[in-house]
This record gives C-alpha cells, structure tokens and sequence, in this order.
C-alpha cells in the first residue's frame, strides 16, 4: 500500500469527544510529512461520500490550531448508516444500502483508503465496508471509555475533569442549603465517567449501571450522614442506571432514561428523606470543550499510528492502548465488546473504603 496509497480519506462519525481533531491532526501530518500522500476530509460521518460538495482537501493550514479545539472540525453525525440509510422514496421514508454509492463516489475522488474515528456503531458500519472491500482502518472514540478493545478512548479523561469540577461546584450550594445534589453524568452502558468523577468529586453516593442499588439503601447512607450532623449530600449518578421496580415505600418506580434519571431518583428520595433535593444534568457538556493535554495526546498517537496502519496495508484493523502502549487489533475482534466497571475491581474498593455508598 505504502507504494500505491497517494491518497486517504478520513471521516468522524457518532457522537463528538474531545481530542477528535488531535486524531485528524495526526492522521494528516503523518500522512503529509512521512508518506507524502493527499488527505481528503469527509464531512459529517459517511454522509460525506454519499452526498456532493461534503469533502475537502486538507493541507497543513486545515490542523493548524485545533489541538486545543473540542468538537470535529470535519462534523460528524451519529445517523446516516450507509448500509441502511433512510431516503424518501415516492413521499414515504424507505431504509436503502447506499454503499455502492460510496463507493463509486470514493473511486471518483481517488480515495484509495479510509481512517474512520468512530464509537462502536462506526466500527460496525467500518468493519462492513472493510469486508465489501473497501480499504479502512479504525481509531476508537467514546467519552464513555467502555470499549473492550482499548484500556483508555480519547475524550474520557477530558469528560472526567469537566465532570470533577461541576461536582466542585455543587458542593458548595448542598452545603448552603443543606440539600441533596443529584449531578447525572453521561454513560449509557458503563459506570466509568460517575466512578471517576465521583471519586475525584467527593462525592456520597455513586450510582453506576454495573452495581443494582435499592432507594432505601440510597436514602439510609444520606439520613445516616444527616445524623453526623452533614445536612449535605453528593450523588454522581450515571445516565445508564437500572432502578429497581419500586421505591423505598414499595411504590413503582416510572421508567427513566438518560437525561431524566436524576429527576426519577430525586423524587423518591425527596419523598422517602423528606430533603430538598436538586438536579444537575451535565449533558453534553461533558463532550465539548478543550480537551486535556493526555487527550490531546492519546489523540495524536491514534492518528499518527492510524497513517501508519495505512501505509502497512493492514485495512481491517484498529488501533488502541495497551499498557500505554499502542497496539492494533482486528475489527471484527473489537465491535459490540464492552468494558465494564468490575464490582470487585479497586477502583470500586477505594471508593468503598473512601466511604462512598453504592446504594447497596
Ligand atoms: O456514547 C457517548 C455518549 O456520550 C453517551 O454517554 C450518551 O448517552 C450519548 O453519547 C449521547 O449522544 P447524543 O445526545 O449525541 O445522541
């Protein structure tokens, strides 16, 4: 490939994390300064060979700067599966495998190979075009941290600190009006971000999906703490958690999804405390912004050992950490694989011998 490759495609799909544009700046200085290729930038995930006027060549001046910048600056779009893309056909929606369309439309652009940064979903749909035969490789990207093939994504560390110090901040306000502070973090599968962050944060009670908690448990660690005389109480709960069926007074708990499960908690400990309780949502606040320097870095890595895949011919694979190091390993050996939080794990003793209640 190192012979024939002259020309890379790199897209961002799903949702966005910081250190997405260190990756792109790394794919295309190595690609400019070590294999002397063209770099060509595909807009808003796949969209951007589906669709005319979506791509743009990019030179040294495009990844100037935006190391420090959170977000993509190709766009990205956690939609729009080529494979079972939705077009309005005779004024009805229909799902269509665009495929062949992006594929013709990356020969036409003298695409010989992709660098796709994505989460699970843009791997599956990467692996799949990999196995049509289209020449791609992959870089693994998620604040949530929870994919089994790479012991760290670019992104979380960034989403952990934002976290910290919102928690940081909410002390504060329990304290003054002796109240308890719900703040609900992103994770949908996995407890990483709320396990950190409510370490980091001090928090009272972590909430993760990977450990069932009961209300009345919940509600015990802060009436017990109001006897010590702390009219305040932390929780850092993830957006991923399962509530049991009912509440601490054996009443049914509604169903609660990511962005309103600090709301469902909040009213029953509101109910079963008798406290004054408020709500943080941190959303996708924990998504944006400048990513920290190890992001900043990890992302760099990526993009540079991504090139390298390229140039070695060895389409089919992604790369990832390592015991710090950078490896590779195969797609198919890498999609729909989680990492989890261990119940057991140390992370979750310490927060235990900290004091922090799981709610169990
Ligand atoms: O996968 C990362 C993640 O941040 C999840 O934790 C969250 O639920 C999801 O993205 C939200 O994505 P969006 O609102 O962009 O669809």
């Amino acid at each position: 490939m190192s012979t024939t490759s002259r020309c890379i495609g790199i897209s961002t799909g799903g949702g966005d994390a910081p250190g997405l544009n260190a990756v792109i700046r790394g794919v295309v200085k190595a690609a400019l300064l070590n294999y002397n290729w063209r770099v060509i930038g595909i807009q808003d995930g796949f969209d951007g060979l589906l669709w005319p006027g979506k791509t743009l060549e990019l030179t040294h001046d495009h990844v100037r700067g935006i190391l420090t910048r959170g977000g993509t600056i190709l766009g990205t779009t956690n939609r729009g599966n080529p494979f079972s893309y939705e077009v309005v056909e005779d004024g009805k929606k229909v799902q269509k495998d665009l495929t062949p369309r992006l594929i013709e439309n990356m020969k036409e652009l003298g695409i010989d190979a992709i660098v796709t940064i994505g989460g699970d979903g843009s791997m599956k749909i990467g692996y799949e075009l990999f196995r049509r035969g289209v020449p791609l490789v992959g870089v693994p990207k998620t604040i949530d941290n929870d994919l089994s093939a790479t012991e760290l994504t670019f992104g979380f560390l960034t989403a952990v600190q934002t976290a910290t110090e919102a928690i940081d901040r909410i002390h504060t306000t329990g304290e003054s009006h002796h109240r308890v502070m719900i703040v609900e973090v992103m994770g949908r599968d996995a407890g990483w971000i709320a396990l950190w962050a409510g370490l980091a944060g001090k928090a009272d009670i972590i909430l993760i999906p990977e450990i069932p908690f009961t209300i009345e448990k919940v509600c015990d660690k802060i009436l017990e703490r109001e006897q010590l005389g702390r009219q305040s109480s932390v929780l850092v709960v993830a957006e991923g958690i399962k509530f049991p069926p009912t509440d601490a007074d054996g009443k049914p708990i509604p169903e609660a999804k990511p962005g309103s499960v600090g709301n469902t908690l909040a009213y029953s400990v509101r109910q079963h405390t008798g406290k004054d309780v408020r709500v943080t949502v941190l959303g996708h606040i924990q998504r944006g912004g400048t990513p920290v320097a190890f992001d900043r870095v990890l992302g760099l890595r990526f993009g540079v050992a991504a090139a390298d895949l390229v140039a070695q011919g060895k389409f089919g694979h992604m790369v990832c950490l390592h015991c710090g190091e950078i490896r590779t390993c195969k797609l198919e050996d890498a999609i729909g694989i989680y990492r989890t939080v261990d119940p057991s794990s140390d992370l979750v003793c310490t927060a235990r011998a900290a004091g922090i209640s799981f709610g169990t």
